[in-house]
């Protein structure tokens, strides 16, 4: 099957060039002036741009927060619809079992014949047994590997303490394997949550009260200084806060291999969003807390930059009616984490391309490149070059559009960015070379998505 895209403007994380691009067998085959070539399928992209398929490192399709669950696998055309052809779940460790049997198992019920994007994994670790300490060597080979440990979240069965993230360090870096972590100080907020409940602060806004910047700086330094002591490299998931990036930046210029990620949500929305009224403020209840407008544009600061490497969704698929709705009464039992898979491409162009904030090129790096390195998946994914997948979007920048629930494919009863702008839409995407969207439509069927298996030696080690 051939695929030839004729006259668009090819963006890659270094340039952008008017050429042709041509799609064989799943693959990128060839780029440049291509009128010669014959194919099964042309699409005419004059006037619009033509970007690797993005990869989204940091989605969940199984998490789970006091008993709610959120969408699964089943809502990855979402991801499609945007712009992402990867997504990158996290799974969490079954107790008394090994990360590699679970994430099989795993892989094997929820994702393979379910998924509509491609798909990798990271390991949550929840049980620092014997078991894991066996399986971190072997993750490599299995195809996982990247491992996240939990500093937040004080009491629930997936937190890790920092002699954990220390063993698995230690082992990790002998075999390629990325840690992870989810940096805040599990005790502070424990301690400063149970302060806002005695006084009568229980509604979402507390949420944010309870986690204050300190305690991710404070953490992602403790982080930092665990790598430092077992000379291991690092990533940092959610980065929100000035004092964390600062923290970043530091460890890096001492030449450790520390790295992290933001989010959408932390560039564009706001701790006010959380005030809002009649119990809508719980739409935002994630961690980190959304911040303040300093924390924000150092965020845009650190993409720009290179501070941070990567932009993801964090997508967590719960809804507000009924499980939001469990902290009614106690914003700690609202579930953490909120949608944004389906938005993360369509976000960064508006409000960083048009702005003058990103170039396109650093759009791709932020979005696609980077993502793909950091995963160990940049053999194949991730950009445009020849013998890699065939994984296209044809963004058309024309037209404005109003970000709804309303023809959304996330399975929530809410979007989180409702009534933001968007400039110009994903117009087309190609899976390995398949159509899956046409005409912003997802067009692709479940199960198309298929598992990749992420190598050692991820961007930590290059
Ligand atoms: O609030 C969030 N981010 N929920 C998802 C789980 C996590 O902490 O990443
Ligand atoms: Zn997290
Ligand atoms: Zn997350």
């Amino acid at each position: 099957m051939k695929v030839l895209i004729k006259n668009g403007t090819i963006v890659t994380a270094e340039s952008e060039f008017i050429a042709d691009l041509l799609l064989v067998d799943g693959k990128i085959d060839q780029v440049g002036n291509l009128t010669e070539v014959e194919a099964d399928q042309v699409y005419e992209a004059k006037g619009k741009f033509v970007l690797p398929g993005g990869v989204d490192q940091h989605v969940h399709f199984s998490f789970e927060f006091n008993g709610a669950k959120v969408r699964g696998f089943e809502t990855s055309n979402a991801a499609a619809v945007g712009g992402t052809t990867t997504v990158i779940e996290f799974v969490n460790q079954d107790k008394g079992r090994g990360l590699i049997e679970t994430i099989d198992d795993y892989r094997k019920e929820n994702a393979e014949g379910i998924a509509m994007v491609d798909y990798a994994f990271h390991g949550v670790v929840t049980d620092p047994s014997e078991q894991l300490f066996e399986d971190i060597p072997k993750l490599a080979e299995a195809g996982y590997p990247t491992v996240k440990l939990f500093m937040a979240y004080k009491g629930m069965f997936f937190h890790s303490d920092d002699d954990a993230i220390a063993k698995c360090m230690e082992l990790g870096k002998e075999a390629g394997i990325t840690m992870m972590v989810h940096a805040e100080n599990a005790d502070l907020i424990d301690m400063l949550q149970k302060k806002c409940i005695e006084n009568g602060q229980v509604e979402p806004f507390y949420h944010a009260v309870s986690r204050p910047p300190i305690v991710e700086t404070e953490a992602t330094e403790r982080a930092i200084n665990i790598a430092r002591l077992t000379d291991a490299p690092l990533y940092v998931v959610h980065v929100t806060t000035k004092g964390a990036v600062d923290a970043i930046k530091r460890a890096q210029a001492e030449g450790m291999r520390v790295f992290g990620e933001t989010c959408t949500h932390y560039l564009l929305l706001d701790k006010s969003d959380l005030a809002k009224e009649n119990f809508e403020g719980a739409k935002y209840v994630c961690s980190p807390a959304l911040r303040e407008e300093d924390d924000r544009n150092y965020l845009w600061q650190s993409i720009q930059k290179g501070w941070l490497n990567a932009v993801s969704s964090d997508h967590c698929g719960f809804d507000w009616a009924k499980q939001k709705h469990m902290g009614i009464d106690d914003f700690r039992n609202i579930p953490n984490g909120a949608p944004g898979m389906e938005n993360r491409l369509g976000l960064l162009w508006t409000y960083g391309v048009e702005t003058g904030k990103l170039t396109r090129s650093e759009l791709v790096n932020l979005y696609a490149t980077n993502p793909a390195k950091i995963n160990g998946i940049d053999y194949c994914k991730g950009s445009l070059e020849i013998g890699k997948d065939a994984d296209v979007v044809i963004y058309d920048p024309s037209g404005e559009y109003s970000i709804s629930v309303e023809s959304s494919l996330q399975g929530t009863d809410y979007n989180s960015f409702e009534g933001m702008t968007q400039k110009g839409r994903v117009e087309a995407v190609f899976l390995r070379g398949k159509q899956i969207v046409k005409d912003g439509k997802y067009t692709g069927h479940q199960g198309q998505g298929e598992f990749v298996h992420g190598k050692a030696f991820g961007l930590a080690y290059r």
